[in-house]
């Protein structure tokens, strides 16, 4: 009797878009350095020149695009389907913003329904939009955390795929907040990536 064994699924090509300095990006790539991980890193994108996680990307050997929103004015959609061009040409299958300070189009959010991803640093539906640290000390919360969600019209309202919780201290600052949110985004985000890799994986191997 022969036993045919399904040949492992290939990995999913990855985009991470950024704006800075591109921690959760180092991060992610990291993770993809194990030879289990369902996605591979093919492109990071930039919208900013000076964006350090760039340099960081390229000094890791992976491919790199620049797309500045600069040069296309006010007109956010010519912007995007220049970065949308982008992400066909290198045959990226799925989108992860880390640390991408654009809020994005309709067009944009429309072409890559279910293949968006995003990471967000406050427990969501808690503190949408910016300064969640300084925010969540100003209510007197006792914990923080980070949420990756699928990105949808409405600035970080898609639905959440997983959260991770810190506590916040006696005499913590925003900064000292946000180091923390920050170390449990890198743990959150590879993982809840994966596993999203894993399902559209699964739902593109045919059936035995
Ligand atoms: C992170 O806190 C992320 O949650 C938010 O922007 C920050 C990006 O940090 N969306 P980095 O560029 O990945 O270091």
């Amino acid at each position: 009797m022969t036993v045919k064994h399904a040949p492992p699924a290939r990995p999913v090509r990855l985009a991470v878009m950024i704006s800075g300095r591109g921690s959760n990006m180092v991060s992610l790539a990291q993770a993809a350095r194990n030879a289990d991980c369902p996605y591979q890193i093919a492109l990071v994108l930039a919208n900013r020149e000076d964006a350090k996680g760039l340099e960081i990307a390229h000094s890791m050997g992976f491919a790199t695009a620049l797309v500045p929103h600069a040069s296309y004015g006010k007109d956010r959609e010519a912007h995007e389907r220049a970065v949308h061009q982008a992400l066909v040409a290198a045959d990226i299958e799925l989108v992860a913003l880390a640390g991408y300070m654009r809020v994005l189009t309709p067009w944009f959010v429309g072409q890559w329904a279910g293949r968006l991803v995003n990471i967000h640093p406050s427990l969501l539906p808690l503190y949408k939009g910016l300064d969640t640290h300084a925010r969540a000390l100003n209510n007197g919360d006792r914990e923080a955390g980070c949420s990756v969600h699928w990105v949808s019209e409405g600035v970080d309202e898609g639905a959440v795929i997983a959260q991770a919780r810190v506590p916040i201290l006696l005499g913590d600052t925003a900064d000292s907040l946000a180091a923390r949110v920050l170390q449990a985004e890198h743990g959150l985000y590879p993982a809840a990536l994966q596993a999203v890799c894993l399902a559209l994986q699964q739902a593109k191997s045919p059936p035995a």
